[in-house]
């Protein structure tokens, strides 16, 4: 691409899911190539501290489940460009044999990150620009499942799913999904060093990766005009083993 290519000068971009982890790096990132940032998630001090941290920017406290509140969100903030959507949480109550899974917990889950993403998408698709996209974001238990953890590869997979969908219907504003491998990000980095091991090992590039590695895919999906229903892996070529 050229430099040009490359640039979001004058694009405005939000990001929910923005104040930590993935959705910062994709904030911070986009941000540096020009674009006016807005950064949105529940917490109101988590907002609060990622526009301190991310001069320029401006935050807007919004619980993607509720869709009152994702509608005036959109409302409120107006015409932009892109959108990246990384909410999700980590609870580990969803990490059980199936017969021992938290139904309650599960659907929470699904209530945020595939819920969510699709209510912020349904109301942020009348004020999206025509050329614009949006990338939501997915994970490698979708392709590599493991023991005790049947939701989570289902909930990941609804993701890739959900922009397949949504890019012939919402066209031409594109849509795709970012599919992470291990992201350093603060839930990673608090996780036992056995565990991180034994997702890492064995990978053509046996290492996690950081948070500004995840977030380079998210630009490219915003940047490149000509590709939409798409989903990009940064996992260190975790599909190959
Ligand atoms: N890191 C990895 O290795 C990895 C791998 C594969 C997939 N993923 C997926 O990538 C996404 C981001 O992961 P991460 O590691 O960057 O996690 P993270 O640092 O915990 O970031 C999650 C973000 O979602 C926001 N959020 C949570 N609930 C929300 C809600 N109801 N409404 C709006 N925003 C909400 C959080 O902020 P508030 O608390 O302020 O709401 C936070 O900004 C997750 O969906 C995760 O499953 C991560």
């Amino acid at each position: 691409m050229t430099d040009a290519m490359m640039s979001l000068a004058g694009k405005r971009v939000i990001v929910i899911g923005g104040s930590s982890g993935i959705g910062f790096a994709v904030a911070a990132l986009a941000q540096e190539r020009g674009a006016e940032v807005v950064i949105a998630s529940s917490n109101a001090a988590n907002v609060d501290a990622a526009v301190a941290r991310l001069p320029g920017s401006s935050g807007f406290t919004l619980d993607v489940r509720d869709e009152a509140m994702v509608s005036r969100f959109f409302d409120q903030v107006g015409r932009f460009d892109h959108l990246a959507i990384t909410a999700g949480d980590w609870s580990t109550t969803r990490i059980a044999a199936t017969r021992d899974l938290d139904l309650v917990a599960a659907r929470d889950g699904m209530a945020v990150r595939f819920w969510g993403s699709l209510a912020a998408v349904k109301h942020g698709s009348s004020v999206i620009a025509p050329d614009g996209s949006i990338t939501l974001t997915s994970g490698m238990l979708a392709h590599r499942p493991r023991q005790r953890m049947p939701f989570v590869t289902a909930s990941a997979a609804a993701m890739e799913g959900l922009a397949r969908g949504l890019a012939v219907d919402l066209a031409p504003v594109r849509v795709n999904a970012v599919c992470p491998g291990l992201i350093l990000t603060e839930p990673v980095k608090r996780m036992p060093e056995e565990m991180v091991r034994g997702y890492v090992q064995g990978l053509p590039l046996p290492r996690a990766a950081s948070p500004n590695e995840a977030a380079t895919a998210y630009l490219y999906l915003m940047l490149n005009g000509y590709v939409t229903g798409q989903t990009l892996a940064v996992d260190g070529g975790g599909l190959l083993v």
